[in-house]
This record gives structure tokens, sequence and C-alpha cells, in this order.
């Protein structure tokens, strides 16, 4: 899908890792007020002129922020690969398999939650899980399962024949942010172990790894360092552990800030040169 208009600021060697930007909070803000504006499509736009790779978004059941329009726009327009983060519900798979995204990546989802809280637990959901796994399949969208780095998830993601892993690293980016207090810095050392364990399994069982969920510009650091161990008699390669992140919140956020001295002075312009 979407092969016809291949983005040459997009190729990159594989040493390095891909991102997708994930826009959901471009829409929190035009929904806030019901406004036209942001538009996301612009968004989108300038995510890729930035050389992202991806674009993601959550088309949630409560649609508090994406709503339907916003994944046909996307499909429609997008030049990189789109990623739609969605639950397993009978509703948004058919929505998923009419508009045929690149990836679609499942989720757990609770209603009251602010944002997604953990991974998807896969044993629980087995039939659920199967059936849409068998359904997005069909229609040729590749599969990623938004889970956490433990042997157990990444053993069933394998089993459902999904075609890469998403690890949830809230856990890991609270810790690092302080978030645990005295504990937080063993905890970022054990869930950064964690998931070099969990993506290390991924890897050998043929999965792609992704990575999301919390991550800002400092605490990412440690975990795109992590690297592939160079396989005995192999000339070393330096290949990035994780493949992939999606990452929203903190972009949003710093674009809020990079781009306010603009927006203001096109509102003076407004104003002073109606
Ligand atoms: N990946 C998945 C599967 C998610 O659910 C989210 C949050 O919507 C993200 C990545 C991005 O997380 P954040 O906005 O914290 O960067």
């Amino acid at each position: 899908m979407n092969t016809e208009k291949p983005n040459q600021l997009q190729t990159k060697p594989d040493s390095l890792a891909t991102l997708g930007v994930n826009i959901d909070h471009v829409a929190t803000l035009r929904q806030l007020r019901g406004t036209p504006y942001p538009d996301i499509l612009e968004a989108a736009r300038l995510v890729e002129a930035a050389g992202a790779h991806q674009i993601t978004v959550h088309l949630r059941e409560d649609r508090r922020h994406i709503r339907d329009e916003d994944v046909k726009r996307l499909r429609a327009e997008l030049r990189v690969p789109l990623n739609l983060e969605m639950a397993v519900t009978d509703e948004i798979v058919r929505i998923a398999v009419r508009t045929g995204p690149d990836w679609a990546c499942l989720v757990p989802e609770k209603r009251r939650e602010v944002t997604t809280e953990g991974g998807l637990d896969l044993l629980k959901n087995k039939k659920r899980v199967g059936h849409a796994i068998e359904r997005l399949k069909k229609a040729r969208i590749k599969v990623s399962c938004f889970i956490e780095p433990s042997a157990e998830s990444v053993r069933a993601s394998k089993s459902f024949g999904a075609d890469a892993v998403e690890f949830h690293t809230g856990r890991y980016c609270l810790a690092a942010q302080g978030a645990f207090g005295a504990r937080s810095a063993a905890t970022t050392k054990s869930e950064l172990e964690r998931l070099r364990k969990a993506a290390l399994l991924a890897r050998k069982l043929g999965l792609r790894v992704h990575a999301g969920h919390g991550f800002d510009y400092e605490n990412v650091r440690p975990v795109a360092a992590l690297e592939v161990p160079d396989a005995p008699g192999a000339e070393p390669g330096h290949l990035p552990l994780i493949e992939e992140y999606n990452i929203g919140h903190s972009i949003i956020c710093r674009a809020v800030l990079v781009g306010m001295e603009r927006a203001v002075r096109e509102m003076l312009s407004s104003i002073w040169a109606p």
C-alpha cells in the first residue's frame, strides 16, 4: 500500500532507526474547541518534510481526538506509511480493513484512561485478537502488537502471526523522568534491561521491534543506544536493537514551543496589516 508515492527524504541506512510521529494531539487541540484548525493533513505534511518515516494515529473508540475523516484523508494523501493504532473491536477492525493503513498496531483501550496505560494482554483476549489479526492480514495490513516487554507477550505475538511487536515503554520513561522518587534510578535500569531482553527475543523469533509511549528527547537516548550484538565472526554492524519509534506527546509539546515565535509574528501581521 502507498507504494506509488515513495518519499526520497525518508530513505535511510539500516544502521538508523525509523521514527513514526503520532499526531493525535494535533487533533486534541482541534477538538478542544471544535475549530477547523489545526489541520491534521498540514501537520502530517510538516512531519513528512522534517524526515519522519511514518505517521501514526490512534482512532479511539470515543473519537476524542482523531476522527474517521482524518484517517481517510491521511490514507489518501500521505507520502509515508500510515500506522493506525487501534483497539481490537469489530467496529475499528472493520474501519481498518476498509481504509487499509500500512500498519495496524493493536492496543488495549479503556474509556476513562488519559492515554494507553499498558500493553495488550494477548492471552486474555486470545479469540478476539486472533480473529482481528486474521482479518487485517487478509487485507494485507501489517500488524504489530503493543505489548509489555516480557517474554510471554513476545511469544504470544509471534504465535498470533504478528509482523512486529511494539513495546510499551511507559514505565521505563516515567522512571527516567524521576516519577518513582528514590526508586527511579533503579527502575530505569531494570526497565531498560527488561526492554533489551524482550527486544532480543523478538528479533530472534523474526519479529520487527518497535517501541513507544512516554519518550522525550532525553529518555529515548539510552534506548536508542541499545544495539544488536554482533553475530560471532561477523563484521561489527552497530544495528539499533529497536528498529522503529512511535512518539507523539513530547514532539507536539516541543512544536508548541519552537513554533511560538512565528505564530505570534503571524498574528501581529494579521492585526497590523489586515
Ligand atoms: N505507541 C502507541 C501504541 C501508543 O498508544 C502511543 C500513545 O498514543 C504512542 C506510541 C505514543 O506515545 P507518546 O504520545 O507518549 O509519545
